[in-house]
């Protein structure tokens, strides 16, 4: 068993940032600036937020973290983003998710300039990417598939069960593997709350993406001798021995599922830090206009 080690490879691709900041600063360019837009006291928000300034900061991009209560308006936030929007300072922003219960997630996702959509949430950013034309891909699928490609792991004809299927994990990976090309060109079955026998679909699986947000769901005995996981849970349970009081899992159960692997990723270290690393990425591509010329 070999980890999908998440600090290693987000280390290499920040190093790689950075390096190329330096080429835009010698070249008399613009340094890329991020802007991120906290709502509300969510604590796990607030620890990805931080996690996501403080990586601008350590590859010398500008950020700028935008915190707003809870009680914002819909409105309010929908003129936060325009003015995001218009703002010629700002190459890409991210408004954190989730938002409080009053207001309209997609409303906001859809009110997000596309060019600057470095989270790739936005539809057109989304529906591109199906069609594989070039696209802000959203950051944590775009963050897994960099790790498979880094660790050259074999994609080509692969059974691919992807557990979830949300906007911004499931649905999008199981698009990115199933398309032609590197890493991609696997079978995919997207398994979710009504899936039959979730476990049965795991078995068949050469390559288990865990994207469902319940602590150690996936077994031992689901998993196939030498598989491939790649664990996306960042799950917070109750751990008294702990000064916080709780510690992260993932949606995999490490400690049984891991010898029986090929490959894994743990959690922490694992996915988490290559969707920052993936976040910085697109906002490099932003800054360059490399998605989109104009
Ligand atoms: N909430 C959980 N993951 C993400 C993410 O990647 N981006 C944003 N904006 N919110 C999130």
């Amino acid at each position: 068993m070999e980890l999908l080690d998440g600090k290693l490879v987000s280390e290499a691709i920040k190093q790689e940032l950075t390096t190329a900041v330096a080429e835009i600063r010698e070249n008399g360019g613009k340094v890329p600036h991020l802007a991120a837009v906290l709502v509300g006291d969510n604590p796990a928000s607030e620890v990805y937020v931080n996690s996501k300034i403080k990586s601008c900061e350590q590859v010398g991009f500008r950020s700028t973290l935008i915190r707003r209560p809870a009680t914002i308006s819909e409105a309010e936030l929908l003129d936060l983003v325009h003015a995001l929007n218009n703002d010629p300072e700002v190459d890409g922003f991210i408004v954190q998710l989730p938002l409080p219960p009053h207001i309209h997630e997609e409303r906001i996702m859809l009110a997000i300039d596309h060019r600057k959509d470095v989270d790739g949430f936005h539809p057109i950013n989304f529906g591109r990417m199906a069609q594989g034309m070039p696209a802000f891909l959203p950051a944590t699928p775009y963050g897994i598939v960099e790790m498979l490609r880094r660790y050259r792991i074999e994609t080509a004809g692969k059974h691919c069960v992807v557990l979830g299927r949300s906007n911004i994990v499931g649905t999008p990976i199981s698009l990115l593997l199933s398309r032609k090309g590197y890493p991609g060109d696997c079978t995919v079955t997207l398994t979710h709350s009504r899936t039959r026998n979730i476990a049965e679909e795991v078995r068949r699986a050469d390559i288990v993406i865990a994207a469902i947000g319940k602590p150690c769901f996936v077994q031992a005995d689901w998993v196939k001798e030498g598989a491939v996981v790649v664990d996306v849970g960042i799950n917070r349970i109750a751990d008294p021995t702990r000064k916080s009081g709780f510690r992260l899992v993932g949606d995999v159960d490490f400690e049984s599922v891991a010898p029986k692997c090929s490959y894994i990723t743990p959690v922490p270290g694992g996915v988490g830090l290559m969707t920052v690393a993936a976040l910085l990425m697109n906002t490099l591509k932003a800054a360059k206009k490399e998605i989109y010329p104009n």
